[in-house]
Protein backbone atom coordinates (compact mmCIF):
# COMPACT_ATOMS: atom_id res chain seq x y z
CA UNK A 1 0.00 0.00 0.00
CA UNK A 2 1.78 3.38 -1.06
CA UNK A 3 1.76 6.41 1.22
CA UNK A 4 -1.32 7.37 2.66
CA UNK A 5 -0.66 10.81 4.13
CA UNK A 6 0.03 12.56 0.32
CA UNK A 7 -2.54 13.24 -1.75
CA UNK A 8 -2.85 10.66 -4.31
CA UNK A 9 -5.61 10.34 -7.51
CA UNK A 10 -9.16 9.68 -7.00
CA UNK A 11 -8.43 5.87 -7.89
CA UNK A 12 -5.56 4.16 -9.07
CA UNK A 13 -3.46 0.64 -9.83
CA UNK A 14 -1.14 -0.66 -7.44
CA UNK A 15 1.63 -1.89 -9.53
CA UNK A 16 3.00 -3.65 -6.25
CA UNK A 17 0.39 -5.71 -5.20
CA UNK A 18 -1.90 -5.51 -8.61
CA UNK A 19 -4.70 -3.95 -7.31
CA UNK A 20 -6.57 -1.01 -7.25
CA UNK A 21 -6.70 2.00 -4.73
CA UNK A 22 -8.92 4.69 -4.22
CA UNK A 23 -9.93 7.72 -1.77
CA UNK A 24 -12.63 6.34 0.22
CA UNK A 25 -15.55 8.65 -0.34
CA UNK A 26 -17.97 7.96 2.46
CA UNK A 27 -15.49 8.61 4.73
CA UNK A 28 -14.93 12.26 3.96
CA UNK A 29 -14.89 15.08 5.35
CA UNK A 30 -14.19 13.13 8.63
CA UNK A 31 -11.34 10.76 7.07
CA UNK A 32 -9.10 10.97 4.49
CA UNK A 33 -8.28 7.03 4.06
CA UNK A 34 -6.99 4.77 0.91
CA UNK A 35 -8.47 1.42 0.66
CA UNK A 36 -7.98 -1.72 -1.95
CA UNK A 37 -10.48 -3.71 -3.85
CA UNK A 38 -8.72 -6.93 -4.18
CA UNK A 39 -11.81 -8.41 -5.77
CA UNK A 40 -14.45 -7.97 -8.33
CA UNK A 41 -17.02 -8.30 -5.31
CA UNK A 42 -14.70 -5.83 -3.40
CA UNK A 43 -14.83 -3.25 -6.34
CA UNK A 44 -18.32 -3.38 -7.01
CA UNK A 45 -19.36 -2.79 -3.42
CA UNK A 46 -17.34 0.33 -3.32
CA UNK A 47 -19.04 1.49 -6.62
CA UNK A 48 -22.60 0.42 -5.18
CA UNK A 49 -22.00 2.08 -1.78
CA UNK A 50 -20.23 5.66 -3.77
CA UNK A 51 -16.84 4.75 -1.86
CA UNK A 52 -15.82 5.83 -5.13
CA UNK A 53 -18.31 7.44 -7.60
CA UNK A 54 -18.75 10.39 -10.05
CA UNK A 55 -19.12 9.58 -13.85
CA UNK A 56 -15.61 10.32 -14.73
CA UNK A 57 -13.90 8.18 -12.10
CA UNK A 58 -16.57 5.19 -12.77
CA UNK A 59 -14.79 5.54 -16.09
CA UNK A 60 -11.44 4.68 -14.80
CA UNK A 61 -13.12 2.28 -11.78
CA UNK A 62 -14.50 0.25 -15.03
CA UNK A 63 -11.21 0.22 -16.73
CA UNK A 64 -9.36 -1.15 -13.55
CA UNK A 65 -12.15 -3.52 -12.77
CA UNK A 66 -11.30 -5.26 -16.06
CA UNK A 67 -7.37 -5.42 -15.52
CA UNK A 68 -8.60 -6.72 -11.89
CA UNK A 69 -10.67 -9.28 -13.61
CA UNK A 70 -7.68 -10.29 -16.03
CA UNK A 71 -5.06 -10.65 -12.43
CA UNK A 72 -7.63 -12.39 -10.11
CA UNK A 73 -8.71 -14.91 -13.10
CA UNK A 74 -7.31 -18.28 -12.21
CA UNK A 75 -8.20 -19.29 -16.29
CA UNK A 76 -5.64 -21.83 -17.33
CA UNK A 77 -6.46 -20.73 -21.72
CA UNK A 78 -6.94 -17.19 -23.14
CA UNK A 79 -10.33 -18.43 -24.06
CA UNK A 80 -11.44 -18.59 -20.47
CA UNK A 81 -9.36 -15.45 -19.73
CA UNK A 82 -11.85 -13.66 -21.60
CA UNK A 83 -15.06 -15.30 -20.38
CA UNK A 84 -14.14 -14.21 -16.84
CA UNK A 85 -13.04 -10.46 -18.25
CA UNK A 86 -16.53 -10.44 -19.65
CA UNK A 87 -18.69 -11.58 -16.25
CA UNK A 88 -16.23 -9.30 -15.07
CA UNK A 89 -17.50 -6.79 -17.07
CA UNK A 90 -21.02 -7.70 -16.91
CA UNK A 91 -21.12 -7.65 -12.92
CA UNK A 92 -19.09 -3.70 -12.94
CA UNK A 93 -21.36 -2.67 -15.18
CA UNK A 94 -24.27 -3.85 -13.68
CA UNK A 95 -23.62 -2.08 -10.39
CA UNK A 96 -24.58 1.45 -11.46
CA UNK A 97 -26.89 2.03 -14.25
CA UNK A 98 -26.58 5.57 -15.19
CA UNK A 99 -22.77 7.07 -15.81
CA UNK A 100 -22.47 6.30 -19.00
CA UNK A 101 -18.53 6.08 -18.23
CA UNK A 102 -18.69 3.25 -16.60
CA UNK A 103 -19.87 0.63 -19.28
CA UNK A 104 -17.49 2.88 -21.59
CA UNK A 105 -14.92 2.34 -19.36
CA UNK A 106 -15.51 -1.38 -19.47
CA UNK A 107 -16.26 -1.78 -22.84
CA UNK A 108 -13.06 -0.01 -23.79
CA UNK A 109 -10.66 -2.18 -21.95
CA UNK A 110 -12.32 -5.53 -22.67
CA UNK A 111 -11.74 -4.35 -26.35
CA UNK A 112 -7.97 -3.45 -25.94
CA UNK A 113 -7.78 -7.11 -24.75
CA UNK A 114 -9.22 -8.91 -27.88
CA UNK A 115 -6.38 -9.28 -30.13
CA UNK A 116 -4.07 -10.45 -26.92
CA UNK A 117 -1.81 -14.23 -27.89
CA UNK A 118 -1.89 -15.34 -24.31
CA UNK A 119 -3.21 -14.31 -20.84
CA UNK A 120 0.18 -12.46 -20.00
CA UNK A 121 -0.19 -10.47 -22.88
CA UNK A 122 -4.00 -9.96 -22.02
CA UNK A 123 -3.40 -8.97 -19.03
CA UNK A 124 -1.05 -6.21 -19.76
CA UNK A 125 -3.06 -4.73 -22.38
CA UNK A 126 -6.12 -4.45 -20.17
CA UNK A 127 -3.49 -2.81 -17.55
CA UNK A 128 -2.40 -0.80 -19.94
CA UNK A 129 -5.80 0.64 -21.43
CA UNK A 130 -7.22 1.24 -18.15
CA UNK A 131 -4.14 3.13 -16.80
CA UNK A 132 -5.04 4.91 -20.19
CA UNK A 133 -8.06 5.83 -19.39
CA UNK A 134 -7.24 7.40 -16.35
CA UNK A 135 -4.44 9.84 -17.58
CA UNK A 136 -6.78 10.35 -20.42
CA UNK A 137 -9.25 11.77 -17.97
CA UNK A 138 -6.60 14.15 -16.02
CA UNK A 139 -5.30 15.36 -19.51
CA UNK A 140 -9.38 15.71 -21.11
CA UNK A 141 -10.37 17.25 -17.59
CA UNK A 142 -7.60 19.74 -18.02
CA UNK A 143 -7.71 21.24 -21.50
CA UNK A 144 -11.93 21.19 -20.94
CA UNK A 145 -11.05 24.01 -17.69
CA UNK A 146 -8.93 25.98 -20.36
CA UNK A 147 -11.63 25.70 -22.25
CA UNK A 148 -14.22 26.46 -19.58
CA UNK A 149 -12.25 29.30 -18.10
CA UNK A 150 -12.84 31.47 -20.25
CA UNK A 151 -16.46 31.56 -19.54
CA UNK A 152 -15.67 32.84 -16.14
CA UNK A 153 -14.97 36.39 -15.26
CA UNK A 154 -12.97 38.26 -12.15
CA UNK A 155 -14.87 38.12 -8.92
CA UNK A 156 -17.79 35.34 -10.39
CA UNK A 157 -19.70 33.22 -7.65
CA UNK A 158 -20.43 30.12 -9.30
CA UNK A 159 -23.25 27.89 -7.76
CA UNK A 160 -22.47 24.07 -8.30
CA UNK A 161 -24.23 20.85 -7.62
CA UNK A 162 -23.42 17.94 -6.18
CA UNK A 163 -19.72 16.82 -6.83
CA UNK A 164 -17.98 17.45 -10.11
CA UNK A 165 -14.16 17.76 -8.97
CA UNK A 166 -11.55 16.23 -8.85
CA UNK A 167 -12.99 13.66 -6.41
CA UNK A 168 -15.61 12.69 -9.09
CA UNK A 169 -12.49 12.38 -11.66
CA UNK A 170 -9.14 10.64 -11.40
CA UNK A 171 -7.68 14.13 -10.90
CA UNK A 172 -8.73 17.63 -11.44
CA UNK A 173 -12.40 17.68 -11.95
CA UNK A 174 -14.72 19.07 -15.04
CA UNK A 175 -17.37 21.41 -12.96
CA UNK A 176 -14.48 22.25 -10.54
CA UNK A 177 -12.14 22.02 -12.90
CA UNK A 178 -13.13 24.90 -14.59
CA UNK A 179 -13.04 26.60 -11.60
CA UNK A 180 -9.41 25.68 -10.82
CA UNK A 181 -8.27 26.69 -14.49
CA UNK A 182 -10.09 30.36 -13.95
CA UNK A 183 -8.07 30.73 -10.95
CA UNK A 184 -4.86 29.41 -11.83
CA UNK A 185 -5.52 32.14 -14.65
CA UNK A 186 -5.38 34.72 -11.69
CA UNK A 187 -9.32 35.20 -11.39
CA UNK A 188 -10.82 35.64 -8.62
CA UNK A 189 -13.92 32.93 -8.51
CA UNK A 190 -15.87 32.00 -5.17
CA UNK A 191 -17.98 28.63 -5.34
CA UNK A 192 -21.27 28.43 -3.71
CA UNK A 193 -21.99 24.66 -3.31
CA UNK A 194 -25.21 23.34 -2.80
CA UNK A 195 -25.02 20.19 0.17
CA UNK A 196 -26.56 17.75 -2.71
CA UNK A 197 -29.17 15.55 -0.50
CA UNK A 198 -29.32 12.93 0.49
CA UNK A 199 -26.16 11.89 0.10
CA UNK A 200 -24.38 15.19 0.54
CA UNK A 201 -21.54 15.43 -1.49
CA UNK A 202 -21.45 18.87 -2.19
CA UNK A 203 -21.58 19.36 1.57
CA UNK A 204 -18.84 16.52 2.02
CA UNK A 205 -17.07 16.69 -1.07
CA UNK A 206 -17.35 19.62 -2.54
CA UNK A 207 -16.46 21.80 0.36
CA UNK A 208 -13.89 19.68 1.65
CA UNK A 209 -11.94 19.68 -2.06
CA UNK A 210 -11.85 23.26 -2.28
CA UNK A 211 -10.87 24.21 0.71
CA UNK A 212 -8.13 21.89 0.69
CA UNK A 213 -7.14 24.18 -2.79
CA UNK A 214 -7.88 27.37 -0.65
CA UNK A 215 -10.69 28.46 -2.88
CA UNK A 216 -13.56 30.24 -1.05
CA UNK A 217 -16.41 27.76 -0.82
CA UNK A 218 -20.24 28.58 1.05
CA UNK A 219 -22.36 25.83 1.87
CA UNK A 220 -25.98 26.84 1.38
CA UNK A 221 -28.75 23.29 0.89
CA UNK A 222 -30.71 22.72 -2.06
CA UNK A 223 -33.75 24.24 -1.47
CA UNK A 224 -31.58 27.56 -0.82
CA UNK A 225 -30.78 27.95 -4.34
CA UNK A 226 -33.88 29.75 -5.71
CA UNK A 227 -33.00 32.29 -3.30
CA UNK A 228 -29.51 33.25 -3.61
CA UNK A 229 -30.28 33.25 -7.39
CA UNK A 230 -32.96 36.12 -6.93
CA UNK A 231 -30.61 37.43 -4.59
CA UNK A 232 -27.99 37.84 -7.45
CA UNK A 233 -25.48 36.31 -5.57
CA UNK A 234 -24.76 33.76 -8.52
CA UNK A 235 -23.30 34.50 -11.66
CA UNK A 236 -23.18 31.19 -13.32
CA UNK A 237 -24.34 28.00 -12.51
CA UNK A 238 -21.30 25.20 -13.83
CA UNK A 239 -22.80 21.45 -12.98
CA UNK A 240 -21.00 18.19 -14.03
CA UNK A 241 -22.93 15.13 -15.50
CA UNK A 242 -23.46 11.39 -15.38
CA UNK A 243 -24.75 11.18 -19.22
CA UNK A 244 -25.56 13.33 -21.87
CA UNK A 245 -28.38 12.07 -24.15
CA UNK A 246 -29.29 14.04 -27.75
CA UNK A 247 -31.40 15.67 -25.38
CA UNK A 248 -30.84 16.16 -21.58
CA UNK A 249 -28.08 16.05 -19.35
CA UNK A 250 -28.52 13.29 -16.38
CA UNK A 251 -26.81 14.72 -13.65
CA UNK A 252 -27.72 14.28 -10.06
CA UNK A 253 -31.31 15.03 -8.49
CA UNK A 254 -31.41 18.50 -7.49
CA UNK A 255 -29.43 19.51 -10.95
CA UNK A 256 -33.10 20.20 -13.27
CA UNK A 257 -34.49 21.99 -10.42
CA UNK A 258 -31.34 24.67 -10.50
CA UNK A 259 -31.60 24.69 -13.76
CA UNK A 260 -35.39 26.02 -14.21
CA UNK A 261 -34.15 29.00 -11.34
CA UNK A 262 -30.96 29.59 -13.51
CA UNK A 263 -33.29 30.29 -16.67
CA UNK A 264 -35.75 32.05 -14.97
CA UNK A 265 -32.83 34.53 -13.33
CA UNK A 266 -31.00 34.87 -16.96
CA UNK A 267 -28.25 32.82 -14.86
CA UNK A 268 -26.22 30.79 -17.09
CA UNK A 269 -26.37 27.46 -16.49
CA UNK A 270 -23.08 25.72 -17.99
CA UNK A 271 -22.52 21.73 -18.37
CA UNK A 272 -19.33 20.35 -18.07
CA UNK A 273 -18.02 16.77 -18.83
CA UNK A 274 -15.71 14.82 -21.60
CA UNK A 275 -16.47 13.33 -24.43
CA UNK A 276 -16.76 9.87 -22.68
CA UNK A 277 -19.89 11.11 -20.78
CA UNK A 278 -21.81 11.54 -24.23
CA UNK A 279 -23.92 9.02 -25.29
CA UNK A 280 -26.03 10.59 -28.32
CA UNK A 281 -26.56 7.49 -29.70
CA UNK A 282 -29.88 7.55 -26.93
CA UNK A 283 -33.02 10.06 -25.82
CA UNK A 284 -33.77 10.97 -22.33
CA UNK A 285 -36.91 8.41 -21.92
CA UNK A 286 -34.33 5.35 -22.68
CA UNK A 287 -32.00 5.55 -20.04
CA UNK A 288 -32.58 4.09 -16.53
CA UNK A 289 -32.29 6.45 -13.50
CA UNK A 290 -30.93 4.81 -10.75
CA UNK A 291 -33.42 4.56 -7.88
CA UNK A 292 -31.48 4.25 -4.11
CA UNK A 293 -32.59 2.72 -0.85
CA UNK A 294 -35.42 4.49 0.87
CA UNK A 295 -32.82 4.37 4.26
CA UNK A 296 -30.70 7.31 2.19
CA UNK A 297 -33.88 9.57 2.96
CA UNK A 298 -35.23 7.59 6.32
CA UNK A 299 -31.80 8.57 8.03
CA UNK A 300 -29.39 10.98 8.63
CA UNK A 301 -26.50 8.56 9.63
CA UNK A 302 -27.61 6.15 11.97
CA UNK A 303 -30.39 9.00 13.04
CA UNK A 304 -33.68 8.17 12.12
CA UNK A 305 -35.44 11.45 10.33
CA UNK A 306 -38.53 10.06 8.99
CA UNK A 307 -41.05 7.34 9.62
CA UNK A 308 -39.92 3.76 9.34
CA UNK A 309 -42.56 2.74 6.83
CA UNK A 310 -42.95 6.02 4.71
CA UNK A 311 -43.17 5.39 1.23
CA UNK A 312 -39.67 6.83 -0.57
CA UNK A 313 -38.51 7.97 -3.76
CA UNK A 314 -35.19 8.69 -3.97
CA UNK A 315 -34.08 8.67 -7.66
CA UNK A 316 -30.15 9.16 -7.57
CA UNK A 317 -30.46 11.88 -10.59
CA UNK A 318 -32.75 13.64 -12.87
CA UNK A 319 -32.88 14.84 -16.34
CA UNK A 320 -32.38 18.57 -17.76
CA UNK A 321 -33.38 19.04 -21.04
CA UNK A 322 -31.02 20.77 -23.63
CA UNK A 323 -33.32 23.97 -23.86
CA UNK A 324 -32.39 24.71 -20.24
CA UNK A 325 -28.19 24.48 -20.99
CA UNK A 326 -26.49 27.49 -21.86
CA UNK A 327 -23.30 25.63 -23.30
CA UNK A 328 -21.47 22.44 -23.07
CA UNK A 329 -17.84 22.77 -21.81
CA UNK A 330 -15.89 20.06 -22.95
CA UNK A 331 -12.12 19.23 -23.97
CA UNK A 332 -12.62 19.44 -27.14
CA UNK A 333 -13.93 23.33 -26.82
CA UNK A 334 -17.42 25.33 -25.72
CA UNK A 335 -20.76 23.87 -27.44
CA UNK A 336 -23.99 26.02 -27.91
CA UNK A 337 -27.10 25.48 -28.80
CA UNK A 338 -27.75 23.25 -30.99
CA UNK A 339 -25.63 20.69 -30.23
CA UNK A 340 -24.66 18.67 -32.70
CA UNK A 341 -23.00 15.40 -32.70
CA UNK A 342 -20.25 16.18 -35.08
CA UNK A 343 -19.24 19.81 -33.81
CA UNK A 344 -18.86 18.02 -30.39
CA UNK A 345 -17.05 15.58 -32.09
CA UNK A 346 -18.21 12.32 -30.36
CA UNK A 347 -17.15 8.72 -31.33
CA UNK A 348 -19.49 6.92 -31.45
O1 LIG B 1 -24.07 9.61 -7.24
P1 LIG B 1 -22.77 10.26 -7.61
O2 LIG B 1 -22.08 10.92 -6.48
O3 LIG B 1 -21.88 9.34 -8.39
O4 LIG B 1 -23.21 11.42 -8.61
C1 LIG B 1 -22.22 12.19 -9.23
C2 LIG B 1 -22.75 13.31 -10.02
O5 LIG B 1 -23.93 13.48 -10.19
C3 LIG B 1 -21.73 14.22 -10.67
O6 LIG B 1 -22.23 15.51 -10.78
C4 LIG B 1 -21.41 13.70 -12.07
O7 LIG B 1 -21.01 12.36 -12.02
C5 LIG B 1 -20.37 14.48 -12.73
S1 LIG B 1 -18.79 14.20 -12.04
C6 LIG B 1 -17.63 15.04 -12.89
Amino acid sequence: MPDTTTPMRTIEWDYENNTIIMIDQTLLPREYKIIACNTIDSLCEAIKSLRVRGAPALGAAGGFGVALGAFRSNASSLDDLLEDIQTAGENITATRPTAVNLSWGVKRVIRAVEDARNIKEARMFALDEAKAIADEDVEKNMQLGEHGAVLLEDGDTVMTHCNAGRLACVDWGTALGVIRSARAQGKDIKVISCETRPLNQGSRITTWELMEDRIPVTLITDSMSGAVMRKGMVDKVIVGADRITQDAVFNKIGTYTHSVIAKEHRIPFYVAAPVSTFDFEHLEDEIEIELRKPEELKFFGSHQIAPLDVEVYNPAFDATPMENVTALITENGVFYPPFLIDEVKIEI
